[in-house]
């Protein structure tokens, strides 16, 4: 379905996040025909560049990010008319009256402004639109994570943005929120009566989330290492992950539906601090090793540091103080440089009270659902059945499987293409709320102030491992294994 005639103008328009992300996003979108009329894409960036080489540019990332077949030089031509640049100054006054003439005088239109840039210019910038008559009723902004550093600096970013724009208005932006298996799990929950009744501590042991990459750090070593993996992945992604998981349902999907039971389950989060610091935590950088069949270097070396205290890998045992979750752990773990890219949820259920086959309860295999959201997304439910043949009643461990790729034809989409259009549509449910980001630092905080009190160095890893040994124990410490081990 199109969505009404918009125009999004984009902060850091020349940046990477710009070129890789959102520019094919958008193109897709167009390609797909929900982009129509005289929409447009402004890009601004301080830099001074033609309106051709920006248009060049653009060409040139659809080339790079977008796969061929899903392509045309065509409709690469058709989508190039739509985005044009102005050189702003975010900072200060220069360019913003070149912008004002370039936007639409419809005040129907809707008017998003993507602040694809460094959260420090996020308050300048807004100041700068609402200083020189930019915005409308029709108005609203985009923010990218990080949303400050920590509970305090949050504020701050909070405090500036919402003073030129009103809650309603901010769409801070989860990249993972839009992916399409994080919606699935949604729909899996939701849209049938089988998992909702087993879903409590009841009939659950517990909940793993690993979201582990094999890249390092690229070229963001200096934004990373004043971030590191708590704050990169676990503040924002992992603990969305975590809210979807637990929460309850919401009365629809109707945007503070939803995020009011996100809030809830960040509320019940019990705290880590100095009493369970060193159960509940481990922290780990990795040091040169191998990675997709070639040698890598160490994290120190990629941000050409002597040592750094930031983590690349965290791993946390988390609980969740409510009647459905009390006594269940959520084992978290994200990681760069690990063994393979992989995202999944797992949900391990109890096992079986008494087993009739002999062997004991405990030689069969617990029940787990398996929410693989990247790569081969798919859903697959682990369950006992009898290994074919005449040979007498042996079981064995067999998954249901239902890979997306091979059910659906369609190209899984890109999380920003729903997400973009939902800015437009003025869909906030895949959004987070301020309170939600509160609270969400107010959980990391006691952690990251207790490591720094600590003054511990994280725990070196082998470059392509799972991580510091002594993730794995963190959850065999509890009789538990990581998935992938577990098969
Ligand atoms: C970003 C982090 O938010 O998510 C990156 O800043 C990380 O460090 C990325 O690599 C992972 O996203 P995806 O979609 O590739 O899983």
């Amino acid at each position: 379905i199109p969505v009404d005639p918009f125009e999004l103008v984009v902060f850091g328009g020349t940046g990477d996040l710009s070129y890789r992300k959102l520019l094919p996003a958008l193109f897709q979108r167009d390609r797909a025909g929900q982009i129509v009329g005289p929409s447009r894409i402004l890009a601004v960036s301080r830099r001074d560049l033609s309106e051709d080489a920006f248009r060049n540019a653009t060409r040139d990332a659809i080339e790079r990010f977008v796969a061929p077949a899903d392509r045309d030089p065509g409709g690469v031509e058709a989508f190039l008319k739509r985005v044009c640049y102005t050189a702003v100054d975010g900072n200060g006054d220069a360019g913003w009256t070149d912008l004002k003439d370039k936007l639409s005088k419809d005040s129907d239109f809707v008017r998003a402004f993507y602040l694809a840039v460094n959260p420090e210019l996020f308050g300048p910038i807004c100041a700068g639109a609402g200083r020189h008559g930019l915005i409308t009723d029709e108005s609203r902004v985009v923010i990218e994570k990080p949303i400050g550093k920590d509970f305090a600096t949050a504020q701050t970013v909070n405090e500036a943005v919402g003073a030129v724009f009103d809650e309603h208005q901010i769409y801070r932006i989860d990249h993972y929120l839009g992916k399409e298996t994080v919606q699935n799990l949604m729909a899996l929950r939701f849209a049938n009566a089988l998992f909702e009744p087993l879903w409590n501590a009841a009939h659950i042991d517990h909940v793993q989330i690993t979201v582990a990459e094999s890249i390092g750090v690229e070229g963001r070593g200096g934004y990373y290492d004043t971030a590191g993996a708590l704050r990169d992945m676990v503040q924002n992604h992992i603990l969305q992950l975590l809210c979807l998981v637990a929460m309850e349902a919401p009365m629809s999907m109707d945007a503070d539906a939803v995020r009011d039971e996100k809030l809830k389950v960040l509320k019940a989060l019990v705290p880590i601090d100095s009493h369970n610091i060193d159960r509940m935590t481990v922290r780990g950088q990795y040091a040169a090793g191998a990675s997709a069949g070639g040698a890598v270097n160490a994290y120190a070396d990629e941000i050409k540091g002597e040592s750094s205290t930031t983590e690349t890998f965290v791993a946390l045992k988390a609980e969740i103080a409510n009647w459905r979750w009390a006594g269940v752990p959520f084992y978290l773990r994200t990681g760069k440089r690990l063994a393979e890219r992989v995202s999944e949820i797992v949900i391990a259920f109890r096992p079986i009270p008494h087993s009739i086959f002999g062997g004991g309860a405990g030689s069969i295999v617990a029940n787990h659902l398996v929410i693989r959201l990247q790569p081969d997304e798919g859903v697959k439910l682990w369950l006992m059945i009898k290994d074919p043949g005449p040979g007498g009643m042996r079981l064995k461990h067999v998954p249901l499987d239902m890979s997306f790729a091979q059910t659906f034809a369609a190209r899984n989409p890109d999380a920003y293409e729903r997400l973009l259009m939902d800015v437009i549509r003025g869909n906030p449910t895949l959004f987070m709320r301020r309170d939600e980001v509160d609270a969400a630092w107010g959980w990391i905080d006691p952690i990251l102030s207790t490591w720094r009190a600590g003054g511990d160095m994280p725990k070196s890893y082998t470059s392509g491992t799972w991580g510091p040994s002594a993730s794995v124990a963190l959850i065999e410490r509890d009789g538990r294994t990581w998935h992938e081990e577990a098969l």
